[in-house]
């Protein structure tokens, strides 16, 4: 029996859509193990809600992208017995469909007698769910910058730089929140998120949080749109106003909201303030640390136990 963890993850981070994604520090667990023929078991250490996922392997994620691994080698699958242990809730921007993805791939690769390197994994995780900005920190770690399916500028986050994530109950399915965009942009919209891009790349490389502050105001691309979606996020905003937090953002298509802080003194001070506020007090709020390792392959006899409560 394999079992690797695979870290959550927050996507666009602001003015990068489809593009800027980091992982953190919490984590899916996957099992794999042989088996005479392919199907998914949920774990009972799963501590999120899982309504309306499907345990079918021809619909389930995780088994979809097992099988399509052998398929990309133009082989046929290895059956298999696939556990999923979920803590990442489901439909908030914080990457669980990219987690079984990436665990599909990489249980796949355990299995088979010629693995392959990690890297080489990237470009089918792309293909399997449509944009790289949630699996490539997945596989990776990390924050990443995801140029195409073979180039990506790995950053490292500022250790000193918090986050905290308020994740509200409400779900948002991703393509939804795609359908909502707008087709076309103007030059002004472009120009913007373009030097926001930029100086978002620099503040995190040169860890300049007041650049990074200017640089989370500055995506046009998706989160005009769908701020309307998430009625937390005036809320939130207002509520940091008092404080020295960096800004925040929506995670992924949302519903997660990201809050970015300089300092641990500031990170203290919001984080304690953003659990005062009454129109949050629905919304679980944590803080996380940014993950480096990305999948990883856990001994056997590793503690189910990945976060002090059950997130939903
Ligand atoms: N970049 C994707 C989107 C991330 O915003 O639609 C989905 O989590």
């Amino acid at each position: 029996m394999i079992r690797i963890r695979v870290p959550a993850t927050s996507a666009n981070l602001g003015p990068g859509f489809d593009t800027l994604g980091m992982a953190l520090q919490f984590y899916n667990h996957f099992e794999v193990a042989p088996a005479e023929t392919l199907s998914v078991e949920l774990s009972k250490h799963t501590c999120i809600e899982t309504d309306g996922l499907s345990l079918d392997p021809s619909e389930n994620l995780l088994a979809k992208a097992y099988s399509a691994y052998f398929q990309f080698r133009q082989e046929t699958p290895i059956p298999a017995r696939l556990v999923i242990e979920g803590h990442i809730p489901l439909s908030r921007g914080l990457g669980s469909s990219s987690s079984a993805i990436v665990a599909g791939l990489v249980l796949a690769n355990h299995m088979h007698p010629d693995p392959l390197p990690k890297t080489q994994l990237v470009p089918w995780a792309i293909q399997l769910e449509g944009h790289p900005d949630n699996v490539v920190p997945a596989l990776l770690g990390g924050v990443q910058c995801c140029v195409s399916e073979d180039h990506r500028i790995s950053l490292v986050w500022p250790s000193e730089w918090g986050i905290i994530l308020i994740i509200p109950p409400t779900k948002l399915h991703t393509n939804e929140a795609r359908t909502i965009l707008p087709d076309h942009y103007s030059r002004q919209e472009a120009v913007a998120n373009l030097r926001g891009m930029a100086a978002w790349i620099y503040a995190v490389e040169h860890k300049d949080a007041s650049l990074f502050q200017e640089a989370l105001q500055s995506d046009t691309i998706h989160e005009p749109a769908r701020g309307a979606l998430i009625p937390e996020w005036p809320v939130l905003k207002e509520a940091l106003s008092q404080t020295t937090a960096m800004g925040s953002v929506i995670s992924g298509s949302g519903s997660t909201l990201a809050v970015f802080t300089p300092s641990s003194v500031s990170h203290h001070q919001c984080f304690e303030r953003l659990k005062t506020v009454t129109e949050l007090s629905h919304c679980k709020i944590v803080s996380v640390k940014a993950d480096t390792d990305g999948v990883y392959t856990l001994p056997t006899t590793t503690s189910n136990t990945t976060l002090p409560e059950a997130l939903f």
